[in-house]
């Protein structure tokens, strides 16, 4: 899978202590993923597909990743950039934040800590449950939301900023649905700060090694990444678009591009998180940041 994420709830996974071998390995058994398909996938489905998805996958991404993400700390990428130092949303004291496709919600929780009406909204009762449990160790208890980033279950210019952290954006059928929906909960002037995976990942292999370096899927190629069971039916999707396909959505929705972030790798960050590792990152960008601002009413 190329990521370091109306449905029916289900129910979340049994807790797993250590991550499986392979670290996808128990979820698609879970899911009965018998294979990868290229091909269109509409809302409805993505959304189906993603919330079975982090709900199976919850307890093994924890367990890999947890340590790295911290419990309260808001970490944008695998390249390990911290708000702390990025400041990319400004100063957020005695203001409303909101994190779409929160995960378990460490961000939401620095947030809080910074001094924000902090909001976590995410597909995945299993990813939010985990966020559950973090605010109970940790004492910072934040709001937290169950739902489909396309259609939030928030009130019109109720925030200051929205942010992301490669929650909900690479997963959803809309982007233009979504950045509306955004725009619709922040107020004018406000910032919506997201990262992704960097666009031009998506002509090499999913892969960390010296085979990821080799171009092989064509960038102007929107057709969705989608794992499937041996029915065709979605386990995993995620959708691929171009810069100037966000770009141009983001410019619908209202938002002003204000700033494009792409992180370095790090010297001496030798920590590999799916298909970002050391020697892809010495070569180029594995993630980019989107820092916008509401323009205007759309
Ligand atoms: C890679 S995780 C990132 C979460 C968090 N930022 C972190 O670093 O742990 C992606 C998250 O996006 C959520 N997500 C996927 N599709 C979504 C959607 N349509 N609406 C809201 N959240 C969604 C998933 O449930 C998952 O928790």
């Amino acid at each position: 899978m190329v990521t370091p994420p109306p449905p029916t709830p289900r129910t979340p996974p049994t807790p797993q202590t250590a991550p499986a071998a392979d670290r996808h390995e128990r979820a698609e058994q879970r899911l009965h993923t018998a294979g990868v398909a290229y091909r269109p996938v509409d809302s409805a489905e993505a959304a189906s597909a993603n919330l079975a998805w982090w709900d199976a996958d919850a307890d093994d991404y924890h367990a890999t990743h947890g340590e790295f993400l911290g419990e309260s700390d808001f970490r944008w990428c695998p390249e390990g950039l911290l708000e702390a130092d990025a400041r990319l949303l400004g100063e957020v004291r005695d203001t409303d934040v909101l994190e779409v496709g929160c995960g378990s919600a460490p961000c939401t929780r620095w947030l809080h800590t910074q001094g924000a009406r902090a909001v976590g909204v995410d597909l995945s009762g299993g990813m939010l449950r985990h966020g559950l449990a973090a605010g109970e160790r940790t004492g910072i208890r934040v709001p937290l939301v169950q739902a489909n980033a396309e259609r939030l279950p928030l009130a019109g210019d109720s925030f200051d900023t929205a942010c992301s952290a490669f929650g909900a954006v690479p997963f959803v059928a809309s982007v233009e649905t979504l950045f509306a929906e955004v725009a619709r909960v922040l107020r004018p002037g406000g910032r919506w700060v997201f990262a992704v995976t960097h666009p031009m990942r998506w002509i090499f292999p999913d892969d960390p090694g010296p085979t990821g370096l080799t171009a092989t899927q064509p960038y102007f190629d929107r057709t969705p990444y989608v794992e499937v069971d041996a029915d065709g039916r979605a386990t995993y999707v995620e959708y691929h678009r171009t810069m100037g396909d966000y770009v141009r959505a983001l410019a619908a929705a209202g938002f002003r591009l204000t700033d494009l972030i792409e992180p370095e790798w790090p010297e001496g960050h030798t920590r590999t998180w799916g298909q970002w590792s050391p020697l892809r990152g010495k070569l180029f960008p594995g993630t980019a940041i989107f820092h916008t601002v509401k323009e205007r009413q759309t």
